[in-house]
């Protein structure tokens, strides 16, 4: 067990057997996302990429929510009341954790989505890496609803996901959908019923830290970046990478890999990772 013991007032840290589970707790208010939440989500992420013992984070929410999204009270009308450049602080705060550091975090990454899931929420549920969601959570782009577009980069996170038309279906009507309705459009990686939801998370988790960890983050930022890149910017950054993780893994994995399959005839690379 970590050592995060009531560390934050809004996030609470759980590092068992190599997974960081880091879980929004404003349960009393379905974990809508606050200045503060945003703040301490930002020394969270920093902090647990440091931290050794954390290998592969998982993001999840306390309660029956995953996070109501941007919270209207604190976030909206607590800020347009106050000075027009505390909202510069405010907004940098709020993406500064749910995209830009989570998009190219160090460490993989897992939304584990167990209920609610609303509107600024699609920012941090598509800057993970990957996401399992309960059967029974229900997803919505609701900004519609309450009189504003999509804000920050819902709309972007939306675009990178699911396709064109389904996207705007959601974000004009504001309509809800289901988790097995979010695994069919590519929104997350798959739904499991609710009881489930921990175990197959935990499964997929340690198949990650089974993984060579510099590799695995070479492969998951050479992907992301690529998709902004043209074909001839591509074959040289992620020619770079794959030079990259070569140097900077201590491992030496790439010649474990060869060696096990072409040599020891230990592995088939196909189907089982090289014994690290
Ligand atoms: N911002 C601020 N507070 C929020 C919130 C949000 N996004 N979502 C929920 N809350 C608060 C409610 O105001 C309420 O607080 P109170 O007890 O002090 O009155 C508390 O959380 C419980 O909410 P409630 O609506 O009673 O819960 P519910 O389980 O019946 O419904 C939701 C859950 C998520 C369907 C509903 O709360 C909702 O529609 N929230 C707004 C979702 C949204 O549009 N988000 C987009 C923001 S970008």
């Amino acid at each position: 067990m970590g050592s995060y013991d009531g560390r934050w007032q809004t996030v609470k840290v759980d590092i068992e057997d190599g997974i960081a589970w880091v879980t929004l707790n404003r349960p009393e208010k379905r974990n809508a996302m606050s200045p503060t939440l945003n703040r301490e989500m930002v020394e969270v992420l920093e902090t647990l990429e440091q931290d050794a013992s954390a290998g592969v984070l998982v993001l999840t929410g306390a309660g029956d929510a995953w996070t109501a999204g941007m919270d209207l009270k604190e976030y909206f009308r607590e800020t347009d009341a106050g000075p027009e450049i505390l909202q510069e602080k405010i907004r940098r705060e709020a993406s500064q954790w749910q995209w830009k550091l989570l998009r190219m975090y160090a460490k993989p990454t897992i939304a584990m989505v167990n209920g609610w899931c609303f509107g600024g929420g699609f920012s941090p549920l598509v800057a993970c890496d990957l996401a399992i969601t309960a059967d029974e959570a229900t997803f919505g782009l609701s900004e519609i609803n309450w009189g504003i577009p999509p804000g920050n980069l819902v709309s972007k996170a939306l675009a990178d996901t699911v396709g064109h038309r389904t996207a705007l279906y959601y974000v004009m009507t504001g309509k809800t959908f289901s988790g097995p309705e979010a695994a069919a459009m590519g929104l997350v990686n798959q739904s499991v019923p609710r009881d489930q939801l921990r175990e197959v998370t935990t499964a997929l988790a340690r198949e990650l830290l089974d993984k060579n960890p510099v590799v695995l983050r070479a492969a998951k930022v050479g992907f992301k970046r690529c998709r902004e890149l043209t074909w001839e910017q591509n074959e040289d950054y992620l020619y770079a990478k794959l030079d990259q993780s070569r140097l900077q893994d201590p491992e030496g994995g790439r010649e474990q890999g060869m060696k096990q399959f072409l040599d020891d005839k230990s592995i088939k690379p196909g189907l089982q990772t090289y014994k690290r």
